[in-house]
């Protein structure tokens, strides 16, 4: 790999969800060494980078999300050893990796929340941590009505040492998941170790959740907060007292300092939930140089939506001189084939509630709209952040029934917010066996039997899969690749209607992407790649294909 400090500019990044990407040893959730045995398979999807969300011990109140010790490997997903294995053959195989910091808060059974609960009120213990006295008579309520992400209440009140009810600690996701306090040295000098922890093991970067909640403004009387996760409550100014603060970018140039240690150095980027502008400090050179662009998530399958969604992003990242970062899919929504197979208005909770019933997905144009979508993002300049089995189509495991659900939010709301888990379910490698190839046993959460129809098995042979359209687009994304810019061109549809995204880049890479149903003319060019059929000239509906001209045209 060649030492280029902008590797990650324009890089196309997979995410693995490690419990459900591969199961070495049939334990039923994917692991370390699972991850190493499909290092070809990455290798050959062509692919520059892993992030790879957290494998750290974890009791799993979140998914991993909830870290019980950020510098070791949970036991079910193998060892340091095999970690470094891992990242070793991943970088034989010209793939770098991120891994994921979560530093708003860590598990209950972190041994720094263990002491804290141990130790005195006012002890340097709890100073670690959010600790506050409740209100009323007894201290029987909350310090404040702040709500956490995953429930009506951030605090929970906790037991002294001797039994009584005791004070209350912040938490702006599950109970299980207590907020650091990023005031203390003590916490920040630990994050510092950790960082270089795994720089140190050749890990080349660093995605950092929940990035814009680190920093709280705990002074009385606390502000009224009556919502938690809407981009849009929080104030262009930094000034909510629990999302987005000015303060925060003190941590994020600090941890520049770390990865400028390293060469090349070590890249990172934020997962905020903080509208264009505000992302772009967070994406700041001398901060964490990139943050998560999501806004394509909820852009509506049409051409106006689609072009503005683009140019703000690309306005966004450009007031920082980053890239943007285009996504479909996560760990934490609906997977993009079903998406766009349902109408626009579709409230995805209730979606799930029904069993992904109602309404009835039209996965026909749920997998035409995600294959057409995928060539228009890795068309784009900046880089593309794919989810593991988009590769595949897979299209959300709507269905699974209650007693097999994991995510906190399904039992935080009782029921009435299903979660997560559908699309992270375990991926399929193969067309039959206990879990189409995942391990040797049943998955973790189950798979249904209609996944072996997206077996990579299967599709790595069928003309015209989802596999062939990425493998294919990603190899020739390598050649084609060129300066960060873009050109706009005339998106007017058959019938004079605005319902084509063109655009070129500086080398004469064109993208036209059709987001009506009606067949377009195309412009002029070499056709290089198509989603789906051109016939005499014409674009089908929901179809995208790359072009190429002579520069400049
Ligand atoms: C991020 C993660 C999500 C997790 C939350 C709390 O949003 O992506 O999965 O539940 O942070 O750590």
């Amino acid at each position: 790999m060649t030492p280029d400090p902008n590797w990650w500019r324009q890089a196309v990044v997979y995410q693995v969800y490690p419990r459900s990407f591969a199961d070495s040893d049939g334990d039923g959730l994917g692991d370390l060494k699972g991850v190493t045995s499909r290092v070809p398979y990455l290798r050959d999807l062509g692919i520059d980078a892993v992030w790879l969300s957290p494998f750290y011990p974890s009791a799993l109140a979140d998914g991993g999300y909830d870290v019980d010790d950020y510098r070791d490997v949970d036991p079910r997903l193998g060892t340091l050893a095999d970690f470094d294995v891992m990242v070793s053959t991943l970088h034989e195989a010209g793939i770098r990796i991120l891994v994921d910091i979560v530093a708003n808060h860590s598990s209950n059974a972190h041994e720094w929340f263990r002491a804290a609960l141990a130790a005195e009120v006012g002890s340097p213990e709890r100073g670690r941590y959010i600790f506050r006295d409740g209100r009323g008579e007894h201290g029987e309520l909350p310090p404040n009505d702040w709500p956490s992400h995953f429930g009506p209440s951030a605090w929970t009140r906790t037991l002294n040492p001797d039994g009584s009810p005791g004070q209350w600690y912040l938490h702006l996701f599950a109970p299980e998941q207590p907020d650091w306090n990023w005031d203390s040295p003590e916490v920040a000098a630990d994050f510092i170790t950790t960082l270089r922890f795994w720089a140190d093991r050749g890990v080349d970067g660093f995605r950092i959740d929940a990035a814009h909640l680190l920093k709280k403004d705990l002074t009385e009387p606390y502000r009224p907060v009556p919502t938690i996760g809407v981009v849009a409550d929080y104030p262009s100014d930094g000034s909510h007292p629990l999302a987005d603060r000015d303060d925060i970018h003190e941590i994020y140039r600090s941890w520049r300092v770390v990865f400028d240690e390293y060469a090349p150095p070590r890249v990172a980027i934020a997962e905020t939930a903080a509208g264009a502008e505000r992302r772009a400090l967070y994406a700041r050179p001398d901060e964490l140089g990139q943050a998560f662009d999501f806004d394509l998530l909820d852009t509506p399958w049409d051409a106006r939506a689609m072009r503005a969604t683009i140019t703000k992003c690309l306005d966004g990242a450009r007031l920082s001189g980053s890239t943007p970062t285009w996504t479909l899919s996560n760990h934490d929504i609906v997977r993009h084939p079903s998406r766009f197979a349902l109408p626009p208005e579709t409230d995805l909770n209730a979606w799930l509630l029904s069993g992904g019933t109602d309404p009835v997905p039209d996965l026909d144009q749920g997998r035409r709209r995600a294959r057409a979508a995928v060539m228009l993002l890795l068309a784009l300049p900046g880089s593309t952040y794919l989810y593991q089995g988009e590769e595949l189509g897979l299209p959300e495991v709507a269905d699974l029934p209650a007693e097999v659900l994991q995510d906190p939010q399904w039992f935080r709301y009782s029921g009435a917010r299903k979660g997560r888990d559908g699309c992270r379910v375990p991926i399929p490698w193969t067309t039959s066996g206990p879990s189409f190839g995942f391990g040797s046993a049943d998955a973790h959460l189950p798979m249904p039997s209609w996944f072996s129809e997206y077996a990579v098995e299967r599709q790595a042979v069928e003309p015209g899969s989802m596999l062939e359209l990425y493998r294919r687009a990603l190899r020739l994304r390598r050649d084609l690749q060129t300066t960060e810019t873009l050109t706009w061109h005339d998106g007017t549809g058959h019938d004079g209607t605005d319902g084509v995204v063109w655009f070129s880049r500086a080398n004469g890479w064109h993208n036209v992407t059709n987001l009506t149903t009606d067949p377009v003319a195309l412009p002029a060019g070499e056709i290089i790649l198509a989603s789906g059929p051109v016939e005499h000239g014409k674009l089908a509906g929901d179809t995208s294909v790359w072009l190429r001209t002579p520069p400049g045209q």
